[in-house]
């Protein structure tokens, strides 16, 4: 059946870019038709490190990328400022581990570097530093790291319910549950295939996670991105420390199994229940046609983090209560790049009239994303240099 309306702009995936890009478009062209369009309904999450919250991080190994994060911390406090309520919570962000091993969250040495060229303050830590303020035992004694007090952690209902309403007052219009199996551009829109429906937009975005390589594939556009399930486990503590605890990271030299990459964020300011959350950051296994999702915690996975807070956070009670969980992650094969945003002109036929923001550990580029999209679905150079972003 073919919708008789049409739009403006389709947004494929209400996710937080497209919820953000469906405010800032609409609120930036009157009476124009905004479609947003998501195959689950709202606030499913399927991507990012799962919970109630997200690592907030202004520093970056890469400077264009940092460049981008201080933008996007502006647009953060405008986005409060109009919800009027708190959608980050500056708890810090804690960086610590072997300062020397590059992963693809950076290194910690030259995120050092580059805090001092942007001017951005840090504390610098050592290994008894980190131990004594923040509860931590037997680390590596050639560990140490820095607290940045700007980060911390995002709000996620907070966050999309806040742009799913702006956007709604905005004039943009949702339909969920709406599984898209085919976007086709040509020289004057795009047409979208949804299971009972046909849609037709002179623009569209694709932002649908783990969803869009699938939808690229058909246009020969092939991203050099791989999924990954990760595990979370949610656990008890045992002492309540006294300061407020920051969002930490674990920076590690890879094992034979995995990555060895931990992080953990401490019971969030706005909960009631009082678990922490540790995840594991493994790049192995991607997922495949023949492998897909189990959106099942990897038992392996789940030993190594439970081990690593039997062995380093005695303030958790890993052994008494414990609940695990997988999250997916959408991660550019290329581990000096971050994420992938641009329009597709020259990529697929009526490329012009696709944007794709695909992969990364995106949310905390949620209110900057969602311009640059904006920008790009009106054919405007967006008003940052976003080099490092397209492909
Ligand atoms: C990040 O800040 O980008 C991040 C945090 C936790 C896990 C992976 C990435």
């Amino acid at each position: 059946m073919h919708s008789s309306v049409q739009w403006d702009v389709i947004i494929v995936g209400a996710g937080p870019i497209g919820l953000s890009t469906a405010w800032h478009y609409a609120k930036e062209n009157n009476h124009h038709k905004i479609l947003v369009l998501d195959q689950y309904s709202l606030l499913t999450q399927l991507v990012g490190t799962s919970g109630e919250e997200r690592h907030w991080r202004l520093q970056y190994s890469e400077l264009e990328i940092f460049r981008l994060t201080l933008e996007a911390d502006k647009l953060w406090r405008e986005l409060e400022r109009q919800a009027d309520r708190k959608l980050i919570h500056r708890i810090g962000s804690l960086w610590f581990g072997d300062a020397d091993v590059w992963t693809n969250e950076g290194q910690i040495r030259q995120t050092m570097v580059s805090m001092d060229a942007m001017d951005l303050p840090y504390e610098r830590l050592t290994m008894q530093d980190i131990e004594r303020r923040y509860g931590f035992v037997g680390l590596d004694p050639n560990y140490e790291g820095f607290i940045q007090h700007d980060g911390g952690v995002i709000d996620v209902k907070g966050t999309l319910s806040t742009l799913y309403s702006l956007a709604s007052e905005a004039g943009a219009t949702f339909r969920f549950q709406q599984p898209i199996s085919a976007i086709e551009p040509d020289d004057n829109g795009v047409t979208v295939i949804a299971s009972d429906q046909q849609y037709r937009a002179r623009k569209v975005l694709i932002a649908s996670g783990p969803g869009s390589k699938a939808l690229l594939a058909p246009l020969n556009i092939e991203l050099a991105l791989s999924t990954f399930e990760m595990a979370c486990i949610s656990m008890l503590r045992s002492q309540r420390l006294e300061a407020r605890d920051p969002f930490w990271f674990a920076f590690q030299p890879p094992v034979s199994s995995d990555s060895n990459l931990f992080y953990g964020f401490p019971p969030n300011p706005w909960s009631v229940n009082g678990f922490d959350r540790l995840g594991t950051d493994f790049e192995v296994d991607p997922i495949t046609e023949e492998h897909g999702a189990s959106y099942c915690a990897n038992p392996q996975h789940v030993e190594r983090a439970l081990e690593f807070a039997r062995r380093h956070m005695p303030f958790l009670e890993p052994d008494r209560q414990h609940s695990a969980s997988s999250c997916l992650a959408v991660l550019p094969n290329d581990s000096s790049r971050q994420f992938y945003l641009d329009n597709a002109k020259g990529r697929c036929h009526g490329g012009e009239n696709l944007v794709i923001s695909a992969g990364g550990w995106a949310f905390k580029f949620t209110p900057l994303m969602g311009k640059i999209c904006a920008d790009l679905l009106a054919d405007r150079q967006p008003r940052w240099d976003i080099s490092a972003l397209r492909f």
